[in-house]
């Protein structure tokens, strides 16, 4: 590989050749070893770069590319240790030119852990947090269905729907978080998937509107504005509703007065500019920065706080943007561009 092109990967390359002597160290390498290239090109890399395993075992030992078994081809991402202490993931691949031959190549990646324990604690916040917030529909559904169950008889009909409401809606609540958890690990992924067809943003934002009047908000309360000839917009009518419907629905619980949709051309670009505003007391200037992070609430009207994550996610798999900022009325405004036209992909198939 190209030496300036290896200096760009953030991760750190070691490469050794059919004598083990080290050809190829990069930038990461050198910052992740501590050595200079000048310290380690040319060098047995089992003496330039000794490593233990965990348990402090010489790595090289257990091992040895040259002279182990002639058909290992490498291993997969381990801790090991510097000696000194540091700790490197290190992947190796093992190239030989046929099966059984003896290596050509021996290619160490190198990665820092510091990344790594990162991503472990907040995979522990998120499964504490998920865990928590499942746990307490779980208990109301748990303890309404008890009572039910146990005082059937005493129980009025007005008391007993007014339980089984609560365990219907906690139910629900329930289905929307896995369903958005599901959405947030394909996003994280990168594998959310998005069916683009042409859309009419116009019927979308009516469509919205229609659901909030049938699930017993006041029709008046509701504007729906187009402003001027759209763009053809390409994108995936689902994923918009969704956007959509959690925009509407928070302009609804957490904002007040009218809630303006309005659609028209991007002024910036060739695309489009969809606003969700209200006029509630909007959301306070030194929250604006966090209402798009997981889990992030600003009152306890809200739900689990990831509604505005998964938009993002959602827009930003559209190459669109979002924005939120105060509306003239003083709510809350909710900025979406979307670029205009058929995507490249569409367009070659
Ligand atoms: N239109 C709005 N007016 C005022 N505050 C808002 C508005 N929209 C969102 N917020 C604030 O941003 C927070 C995060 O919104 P988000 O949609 O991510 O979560 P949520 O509505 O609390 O829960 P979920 O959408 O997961 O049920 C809300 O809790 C609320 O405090
Ligand atoms: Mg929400």
């Amino acid at each position: 590989m190209d030496a300036a092109l290896a200096d760009d990967l953030p991760d750190g390359l070691v490469v050794a050749g059919p004598d083990a002597r080290v050809q190829l160290v990069n930038a990461g390498a050198e910052r992740m070893t501590g050595c200079s290239r000048e310290e380690l090109l040319g060098r047995d890399v089992r003496e330039a770069l000794p490593l233990q395993d965990t348990t402090g075992r010489d790595w090289w030992a257990t091992t040895d590319p040259w002279s182990g078994l002639a058909i290992r081809t490498g291993h997969r991402e381990r801790m090991l240790v510097r000696p000194g202490g540091r700790e490197l993931l290190v992947t190796a691949r093992y190239a030989r030119p046929g099966r059984g031959a003896p290596v050509s190549r021996v290619v160490l990646q190198l990665r820092d852990t510091e990344a790594r324990r990162r991503f472990e604690n907040d995979h522990a916040g998120l499964i504490s947090t998920v865990a928590h917030e499942l746990r307490s529909p779980l208990t109301t559904v748990k303890g309404f269905t008890s009572t039910v169950l146990k005082k059937w008889d005493r129980l009025s009909d007005e008391q007993k729907r007014y339980m089984l409401s609560t365990v219907e809606a906690d139910a629900d609540r329930v289905t929307r978080l896995i369903t958005e958890l599901l959405d947030i690990s394909r996003m994280d992924a990168g594998r959310l998937e998005v069916r683009r067809q042409l859309v009419d943003l116009e019927a979308l934002l009516r469509l919205q509107v229609e659901r909030m009047v049938a699930a017993g908000e006041e029709e008046g309360r509701f504007l729906v504005h187009v402003r001027g000839p759209l763009p053809e917009v390409w994108a995936d009518p689902d994923r918009l509703e969704q956007i959509l419907s959690n925009l509407v629905g928070n302009a609804v619980r957490h904002g007040e007065g009218a809630v303006d949709l309005s659609v028209r051309p991007d002024p910036d670009g060739d695309g489009v500019v969809v606003l969700v505003e209200d006029e509630g007391e909007g959301i306070p200037e030194e929250h604006l920065g966090m209402v798009f992070t997981k889990f992030w609430r600003g009152n306890r009207r809200g739900g689990t706080g990831l509604g505005l994550y998964v938009v993002r996610g959602l827009v930003e798999a559209h190459d669109g943007r979002i924005a939120v900022s105060r509306s003239p009325a003083g709510g809350a405004r909710f900025r979406i561009a979307l670029p205009s036209g058929v995507p490249d992909a569409l367009r070659e198939g």
